[in-house]
């Protein structure tokens, strides 16, 4: 039986939250009781778009609130696609996003954290697209590239870089301070710019990689230079010594570090140094002419690779703590300009199962309290805080490009409902099944009230978040390291798939993979994934 948590319950339940309340426990009965727990791509049905989508294209994007370990899975679409007959190289592209994202990809046991080179670099026959909608830090991405080279080999000739691609440069990462001080904020984004160059993206004052490589390049970056100094000196903030991140510095030692702008003449020299390897690398391109080569060649795959996720995203994340790019499948469309969303045949969401981790100011309607520091969690630490220090510890919940520690909250179904469905993907791809003990009990948000008890569905905003009463299902837990061990669906545990059984049963969307463990390896597919 499902247990509805004493802790969140509302006196007046009316007739939907009834409803809900009663599908909730025939769903259980269904799954738990009488074991009908298939997972996977329903039986005898066709894909949504497959009389017109490419053959062999895909796409991942993060369906809860970012860091889901979509690398991963790229990682396996990278594998999976180089294994079909007649597949010779797989196109990789980033549509959106910059360096606040960041994947760990690991190969061979070298380990790389990768933050706007697409992340299936690794392999050799990958040839990597660094698209029109995404955010570049010139002299970052230098850095990142030859950071990768170190490891990977020459990436020469396999990645590039749109010329449409939206220039992002220490005035806008400076700007990022600037208006945090003028909305009296500490926090808010990730520093690297993104905020500012997408606003001026679209206020039309922003540059493009284009504006770098032109001729008069010095002249437009010296009266941005001029005009930003102008506009810091309203606010009493020195342009020269303000500080923005120092990527080169941190890449190199390990230890985040800051620079200053520095004057003209350095912030120019700097980015002339950069332009000058771009330039002799041919990394930049029309990428519409690479995308009209992989539409035409039948021996390539190609990937779309989302950063970020839906719930981060401009339009449907938990604003204003939001990213500021198009994180959905739909962002395909603009940040290409050349696919459309029915022309990719997989498009697959990726959550964490058996929680969700969040960073950020917002603070979920299913959050758990715990220390930054879990070495202060007190001694009678509730129940659930136990649960949640084990989850951050054992997935290593702490940021890839901010080392921050994550939120852990319980995993919610309201929110990843609206999110699959908002971001347009067709199906659900699950990761960290293994972090999970059998002495659990897994609490799972399936619906919210407001404080008079009225069913509220999910809506994009933290001041509604912050209102919502959040009501759980106890689900039971598994064996996280039988989970490890499983090569077949019939090796996971059966409360592992009966868990998977539920999720896609209470969203609609049907789970096409999930990850057991930190090994590539570690990793289960059910009938629909890649055919
Ligand atoms: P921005 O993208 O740097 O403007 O950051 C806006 C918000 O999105 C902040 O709360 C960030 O912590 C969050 N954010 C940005 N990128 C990621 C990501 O890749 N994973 C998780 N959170 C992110």
């Amino acid at each position: 039986m499902p247990k509805k948590s004493t802790k969140h319950s509302s006196k007046q339940s009316s007739a939907l939250v009834a409803a809900v309340e009663k599908s909730v426990k025939s769903d259980f009965e269904v799954i738990y009781m009488k074991h009908q727990d298939y997972v996977g791509w329903p039986k005898n049905t066709p894909h949504l778009y497959q009389n017109i989508a490419r053959k062999n294209s895909a796409a991942i994007v993060g369906a809860a609130l970012g860091d889901e370990g979509k690398g991963r899975l790229v990682d396996n679409l990278i594998s999976t696609f180089l294994k079909k007959p007649g597949i010779k190289k797989v196109y990789l592209v980033r549509f959106q996003g910059g360096n606040n994202a960041g994947h760990t990809v690991e190969k061979d046991g070298v380990k790389l954290a990768l933050h706007v080179v697409p992340s299936g670099i690794f392999y050799k026959d990958v040839i990597g697209i660094m698209d029109r909608g995404m955010i570049i830090h010139p002299e970052d991405m230098q850095t990142e590239i030859l950071y990768a080279e170190k490891h990977v080999g020459s990436l020469k000739g396999r990645l590039f870089l749109s010329n449409d691609a939206i220039m992002c440069s220490d005035l806008e990462r400076a700007e990022e301070q600037v208006n945090k001080i003028k909305e009296g904020k500490s926090k808010g984004g990730t520093g690297r710019g993104i905020g500012p160059s997408y606003a001026h993206h679209y206020d039309k004052t922003g540059l493009r990689i284009a504006d770098l490589l032109g001729d008069d390049w010095q002249e437009k970056l010296s009266s941005r230079y001029d005009r930003y100094l102008k506009e810091f000196s309203v606010f009493n903030v020195d342009l020269a010594t303000s500080e923005v991140p120092d990527f080169f510095t941190t890449k190199k030692t390990g230890i985040s570090t800051v620079r200053t702008v520095g004057d003209k003449k350095t912030f120019l020299k700097r980015l002339a140094d950069t332009r000058a390897w771009i330039i002799k690398r041919k990394l930049v391109t029309n990428t519409f002419l690479i995308h009209q080569r992989i539409s035409d060649d039948k021996t390539a795959a190609v990937v779309f690779e989302g950063a970020q996720a839906a719930g981060l995203d401009a339009w449907i994340g938990t604003r204003p703590d939001v990213t500021a790019s198009n994180t959905s499948a739909y962002g395909i469309r603009e940040g290409t300009g050349f696919w459309r969303i029915e022309n990719i045949y997989y498009i697959i969401g990726v959550i964490k199962i058996p929680y969700t981790s969040s960073v950020g100011a917002r603070r979920m309607p299913t959050h758990i309290d715990l220390p930054k520091n879990l070495s202060d969690l007190p001694k009678n630490r509730s129940n659930e805080q136990e649960w949640a220090a084990f989850v951050r510890e054992t997935a290593h919940e702490y940021g890839t490009t901010t080392g921050r520690p994550r939120d852990i909250n319980y995993i919610d179904l309201s929110l990843i409902t609206y999110n699959a469905r908002m971001a347009g993907v067709e199906t659900l791809a699950i990761t960290h099944a293994d972090i999970a003990r059998e002495t659990d009990t897994i609490q799972v948000c399936t619906h919210y009230t407001d404080k008079k008890g009225n069913l509220v569905y999910y809506q994009p905003g933290l001041s509604f978040i912050a209102d919502v009463i959040p009501h759980y299902v106890s689900l039971p837990g598994w064996d996280g390291t039988a989970c490890q061990k499983a090569k077949t669906i019939s090796d996971l545990p059966r409360n592992c798939l009966k868990f998977l059984a539920f999720i896609q049963k209470r969203t609609g969307f049907p789970i096409v993979v999930a990850t057991t463990g930190p090994d590539r390896r570690n990793i289960i597919t059910f009938p629909g994934y890649i055919d």
